[in-house]
């Protein structure tokens, strides 16, 4: 077991790619605590993966929350040794009917969410010591502007920037800051995507999903099981002189 005797904190784990994180470090042997705006559906998760899993209500648009669930996972788990900033929000319109309200929506979860959620844990490995891992969950989004995009790429635009900053600016801490880039990954979450496609591009419902699946040179759709690996060997000692790095997890949708 590659994470026995660790403990993480994931945010946004009550469903989708951070339950699939989930689960997978507590196959590893980790303790998680999962960290989600849906109160419910975290402590749904939690007890569906079992022992070794913990839930709590976060909000990672709100400070209070941040500093309450960082200070609610080390008395569950005695200390937080990874963090992934994987909760996360999309949207897509045009340019000329992008809203104030959703851009600050999109920027306070993705951005300044995935900025605080670093602070308020690296804090805590700094003042314990020995280090420690943590993975921000960009996109492929983030390599390139689209069309209809716009805000959720430059969201995870600013996540790769933040993670190289905060990736050199923590290595002297021994707090390894990388993070992953998936393309399109299949879940609860792409139905709320497709939609907003086939509203814009007057498709029928589904028909985007099918599409950017044959685009994948792998041939399909990622799974939130295809980015396990990297979940783990960064959060792993393997990944000790990783710094500062975005990893593409995409079916070869993006290559830099
Ligand atoms: N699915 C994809 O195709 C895809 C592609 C590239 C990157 N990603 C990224 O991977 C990550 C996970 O994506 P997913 O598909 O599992 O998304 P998802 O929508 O299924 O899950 C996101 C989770 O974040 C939670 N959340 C939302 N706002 C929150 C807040 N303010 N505080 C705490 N939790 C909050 C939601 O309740 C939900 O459980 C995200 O960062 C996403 O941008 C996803």
């Amino acid at each position: 077991m590659r994470l026995q005797g660790k403990t993480a904190l994931i945010t946004g784990a009550a469903r989708g790619i951070g339950r699939a994180f989930a689960e997978a470090y507590v196959r590893e042997g980790a303790q998680v605590t999962i960290g989600d705006i849906h109160s419910e559906a975290a402590t749904r998760t939690a007890r569906e993966i079992g022992p070794g899993a913990h839930a709590m209500r976060l909000d990672v648009t709100d400070q209070a929350s941040i500093d309450a669930a960082v200070r609610e996972a080390v008395a569950t788990m005695g200390r937080i040794d990874i963090l992934i900033n994987n909760a996360a929000l999309f949207d897509a319109a045009p340019i000329v009917e992008i809203t104030r309200e959703a851009y600050d929506r999109l920027f306070a979860v993705n951005v300044s969410g995935t900025l605080f959620m670093l602070q308020a844990v690296a804090k805590h490995m700094i003042a314990r010591g020995g280090g420690g891992k943590i993975i921000n969950m960009a996109s492929q989004a983030g390599r390139r502007g689209e069309s209809l995009v716009a805000v959720y790429c430059a969201t995870k635009a600013a996540v790769i920037s933040i993670t190289q900053s905060a990736g050199l600016n923590l290595i002297a801490h021994r707090i390894n800051v990388n993070a992953i880039a998936p393309g399109v990954v299949d879940g609860e979450h792409w139905d709320g995507v497709d939609a907003l496609f086939a509203k814009y591009e007057h498709r029928p419902l589904g028909e985007k999903r099918r599409l950017v699946g044959e685009a994948v040179p792998y041939g399909r759709m990622g799974t939130a099981a295809d980015l396990v690996g990297m979940a783990i060997f960064l959060a792993t000692s393997e990944a000790d002189y990783i710094v500062a790095q975005t990893y593409n997890v995409d079916g070869g949708n993006w290559m830099s």
